[in-house]
C-alpha cells in the first residue's frame, strides 16, 4: 500500500485550505496592484549557481534542492524569487524602462526541519522596486507591507516592525571593529544565531572576532561607545539614514517601527536598509516579511548597479498570524447553488434550471442522483454550498421553482 500523506514538510491544499490561501494571495494582489505593482514569474528551476553567487552559504550548501539533469546541469528548485527577478531584470536592462514595480507570488522550496511557521515549500509574495535609489524606495516598500498587514485587519500592536541597515552594520565592523571582511561575515552570522544561543556563548564567540565586538554596540542606545563610534562620518551617515527612514514612517503614522541592531539578515546581497515584520504573539515567533536594499546584486549578470529594495512575504508565517486573530473569512464554497432533481421525471426541467442560473451568472452544479432530499441539503450545507434547488414533480408543471438558503 502506497502512503497517503503528501512529502515531509509539503502541503495539500483541500477546497477548504485553498480557500484560505486564496484570500490571502487575493488580499496581496489587491493591496500591491493598488500601489501600481505588476505581476510577473517564471520557473521553479534554476541553475545552482545563481544561488552560489550572492545568496549566502547556508541556503546553497544546506537549504536548496539540487539535482543533476539529463545533461549534467546543476539544477536546484528556487529557494527565493530575489535571484531570480535580478536576472530577469539584468536581462532586458535597456529595454525596461524605471523605476519598475513588480511583484510575483511564487512557490519556493527549502530543505529545512518542518516545525510551526517552517516547511518545506512555502508560497511567498515578493514586491519589489527597481531604479530609486534614495530612501523614498524604503518608504514606499515599508509602508506598503504595513498596508498589507491592515488589509488583512491587523492592529498595530499584533506586530512589529524591526529596522536596521547592513550598510550601518558594515561600517560599524569596518571602522569601529576594524574587523576583514571574513570577521565580518562571521559576526554577522553569529549576531543572526544570537537570539537562539545562550548570552555567555555569544559573548565568547564575539570576543574571538573582535574585543570590541564583545560589547556589540546598541544603536538604539546612546552609549559612550556609541558617541563614539558616531565619529566615523561612514558611520554616522549610515545611521543618519537609518534614522531618517524610521521617522519618516513615524510621520505617516506607522508607530509600530523599532531599530533593531541585532537585525541583520541571512543574505549575503543586502547593502543598506534591511527590515523584518515580527508577529507579537509567542505562539508565532517568526518574521511574516523580510526584505530590504540589494543595489549589488544584478551586477552579478555585468553591467552597472541597479538600485533595488524588496520583501519576501509568506503564506505559512501569514496565515498563522490570521488564525492566532481569528482573521480568516469563513469557508464558502465556489459553488453557490445545487440542482437536484426528486426523480427521473424531473430530470429535463432540472437540466434546464441548472442552465438557466448558469447563464445569469451563477455556478452551479446538478445532482442526478435522486437520493433522499433531506441526506442532499445535509451533504451540500456540509460542503460549503449556499443554495439548493429541488426539481420535482410541482416544478416542473409550474415551472415556478424556490432557492432555499442553505445557510
Ligand atoms: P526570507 O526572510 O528568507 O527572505 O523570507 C521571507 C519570508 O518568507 C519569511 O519572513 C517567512 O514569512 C517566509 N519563509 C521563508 N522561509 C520559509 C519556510 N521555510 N517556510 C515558510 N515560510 C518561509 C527572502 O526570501 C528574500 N528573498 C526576500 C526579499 C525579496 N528580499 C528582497 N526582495
Amino acid at each position: 500500500m502506497l502512503n497517503t500523506d503528501p512529502y515531509k514538510g509539503v502541503r495539500d491544499f483541500y477546497p477548504e485550505d485553498l480557500f484560505v490561501e486564496k484570500y490571502i494571495f487575493d488580499t496581496w494582489r489587491k493591496t500591491v496592484e493598488s500601489f501600481g505593482y505588476v505581476e510577473y514569474d517564471a520557473s521553479i528551476l534554476e541553475p545552482t549557481e545563481l544561488y552560489e553567487a550572492k545568496s549566502g552559504a547556508e541556503i546553497v550548501n544546506e537549504q536548496t534542492y539540487q539535482f543533476i539533469d539529463r545533461g549534467g546541469r546543476s539544477v536546484a528548485l528556487r529557494p527565493e524569487m530575489t535571484p531570480t527577478v535580478a536576472r530577469m531584470v539584468a536581462a532586458r536592462r535597456r529595454d525596461l524602462s524605471f523605476p519598475l514595480r513588480w511583484y510575483s507570488i511564487p512557490n519556493l522550496f527549502r530543505y529545512e526541519r518542518p516545525q510551526r511557521g517552517r516547511l518545506r515549500e512555502h508560497y511567498q509574495l515578493n514586491v519589489d522596486l527597481f531604479g530609486i535609489p534614495s530612501i523614498e524606495a524604503e518608504i514606499e516598500i515599508i509602508s506598503l507591507a504595513y498596508k498589507i498587514m491592515q488589509n488583512f485587519g491587523a492592529k498595530n500592536n499584533d506586530f512589529e516592525i524591526r529596522i536596521s541597515s547592513r550598510k550601518l552594520l558594515n561600517a560599524v565592523f569596518n571602522n569601529w571593529y576594524e574587523l576583514n571582511p571574513e570577521q565580518s561575515d562571521t559576526l554577522r552570522r553569529l549576531i543572526d544565531k544570537k537570539a537562539r544561543m545562550p548570552a555567555e556563548e555569544f559573548q565568547q564567540e564575539a570576543e574571538k572576532i573582535s574585543r570590541k565586538a564583545f560589547n556589540f554596540l546598541d544603536f538604539a542606545k546612546d552609549s559612550a561607545d556609541y558617541q563614539e563610534a558616531m565619529a566615523f562620518p561612514e558611520i554616522r551617515e549610515a545611521k543618519t539614514e537609518l534614522d531618517a527612514v524610521i521617522e519618516s514612517l513615524k510621520k505617516q503614522g506607522i508607530k509600530n517601527v523599532v531599530l533593531d541592531s541585532h537585525l541583520v539578515r541571512g543574505f549575503d546581497y543586502y547593502t543598506g536598509i534591511i527590515f523584518e515584520i515580527f508577529d507579537i504573539d509567542p505562539k508565532n515567533n517568526r518574521s511574516l516579511f523580510g526584505g530590504g536594499r540589494y543595489d549589488d546584486l544584478l551586477t552579478i549578470f555585468g553591467g552597472d548597479k541597479i538600485p533595488a529594495v524588496g520583501f519576501g512575504m509568506g503564506d505559512v508565517t501569514m496565515e498563522n498570524f490570521l488564525e492566532s486573530r481569528k482573521l480568516i473569512p469563513p469557508y464558502k464554497s465556489s459553488c453557490e447553488l445545487l440542482v437536484v432533481a426528486m426523480d427521473e421525471g424531473s430530470k429535463e426541467f432540472a437540466e434546464s434550471v441548472a442552465e438557466k442560473e448558469r447563464a445569469a451568472g451563477k455556478n452551479v452544479a446538478l445532482n442526478l442522483t435522486y437520493r433522499k432530499i433531506a441526506d442532499q441539503i445535509k451533504r451540500a450545507a456540509k460542503q460549503g454550498i449556499a443554495g439548493i434547488i429541488v426539481i420535482g414533480e410541482e416544478e416542473k408543471k409550474s415551472g415556478n421553482y424556490k432557492i432555499k438558503d442553505l445557510k
